[in-house]
C-alpha cells in the first residue's frame, strides 16, 4: 500500500466529503487551477457524517485517504467541515509530508461584516460541537447564533436544491429570527453552497459566506510552496468516485456541470 504522497507534480489532487457537498469545492478547484488532475471521492454509502461520532467520523476519513493514496495522490483536499473537524489534526500528524487542505466555516470574515445585528451560521450538529469550532467561535463568535442543521444535506444529496418541503425545513429554522438585522449567514457545511439560491430568498441582499474559494486559494500556495503545481501544459481534468455505486456519481457529476 502506498501511505505516501506521490511528490510528483503531474500526480492527481484526492479530494473528499461525505458525498456530493464537496462537489462545490471541486467546482472552485477546477476553476482556480484548470492544469490539475483531481480524483474526488464521495463517501455516499456512510454519508451523512454530521450526525455521527468524531471517532466514527475519523476512522471513516482514514480509509477515504488510504484509498487516494493507493491512487497516487500529491495532495488531499478535505472538501468537508465534518470531516475536517473530526480528522484534520489526526491525518495531518499521521502523515506530515502530504499536503492536507481542509475547511473552515467563515465565521472570520463573517466577524469583519459583523456591526449590530447578528450572523447565522449554519453547520452540521458534529461541526458545531466540535474543538475547532469552539476555537473558531471563541476569536470570531460575537454576534453569531450557531444553528446546526441535521437533515439538511439530505436535500442536496437528493437533488433538492429548492421547492417546497426545503422551504418548510428553511422556516422553521429561520422563524426565530424573522426580527433580526442579520447581517450576514455562514454556510459551514460544503453541501449548503448548493443551497443559496434558496437561502438567499430569506435573506435577500445578506452576504452568504463559504470557504469553498479560501480553501483553494490555501490549496494553490500549499502546492506552489512545496514545488507541486502541475506543469502550465498539463491537461487538467476529474474523476469522480463514490463508496455508494454509480447513482451517486451521476448525481455527483450534474452538481459539477450544473448552472448554478
Ligand atoms: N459536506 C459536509 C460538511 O461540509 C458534511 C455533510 C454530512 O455528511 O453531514 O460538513
Amino acid at each position: 500500500m502506498n501511505e505516501e504522497a506521490k511528490s510528483l507534480p503531474n500526480a492527481p489532487i484526492g479530494m473528499f466529503d461525505s458525498g456530493v457537498g464537496g462537489i462545490s469545492v471541486l467546482r472552485e478547484a477546477v476553476r482556480l487551477l484548470p492544469n490539475e488532475r483531481f480524483i474526488f471521492y464521495g463517501d455516499t454509502k456512510h454519508a451523512p457524517y454530521g450526525t455521527k461520532s468524531k471517532e466514527n467520523v475519523l476512522a471513516l476519513s482514514r480509509n477515504v485517504v488510504k484509498e487516494l493514496l493507493n491512487l497516487g495522490v500529491k495532495a488531499i483536499v478535505i472538501a468537508c467541515n465534518t470531516a475536517t473537524s473530526a480528522a484534520a489534526a489526526d491525518l495531518r500528524r499521521e502523515y506530515p509530508s502530504l499536503p492536507i487542505i481542509a475547511m473552515e466555516p467563515a465565521l472570520k470574515p463573517a466577524s469583519m461584516l459583523h456591526q449590530d445585528g447578528v450572523v447565522l451560521s449554519l453547520a452540521t450538529p458534529g461541526t458545531i460541537a466540535g474543538e475547532k469550532y469552539a476555537h473558531l467561535y471563541a476569536l470570531y463568535g460575537k454576534g453569531v447564533i450557531s444553528l446546526p442543521c441535521p437533515g439538511l444535506m439530505e436535500f442536496v444529496e437528493r437533488g433538492e436544491l429548492s421547492g417546497p418541503a426545503l422551504n418548510t425545513y428553511f422556516d422553521g429554522l429561520f422563524a426565530p429570527y424573522a426580527k433580526e438585522k442579520v447581517e450576514a449567514v455562514v454556510l459551514g457545511c460544503t453541501h449548503y453552497s448548493f443551497l443559496k439560491k434558496s437561502i438567499a430568498a430569506y435573506f435577500p441582499c445578506v452576504p452568504l459566506l463559504d470557504g469553498n474559494e479560501g480553501t483553494v486559494r490555501q490549496l494553490r500556495r500549499r502546492l506552489e510552496a512545496q514545488g507541486l503545481l502541475a506543469p502550465k501544459d498539463e491537461k487538467g481534468g476529474v474523476e469522480l468516485l463514490s463508496s455508494g455505486g454509480e447513482e451517486p456519481i451521476a448525481r455527483m457529476k450534474a452538481l459539477l456541470d450544473a448552472d448554478l
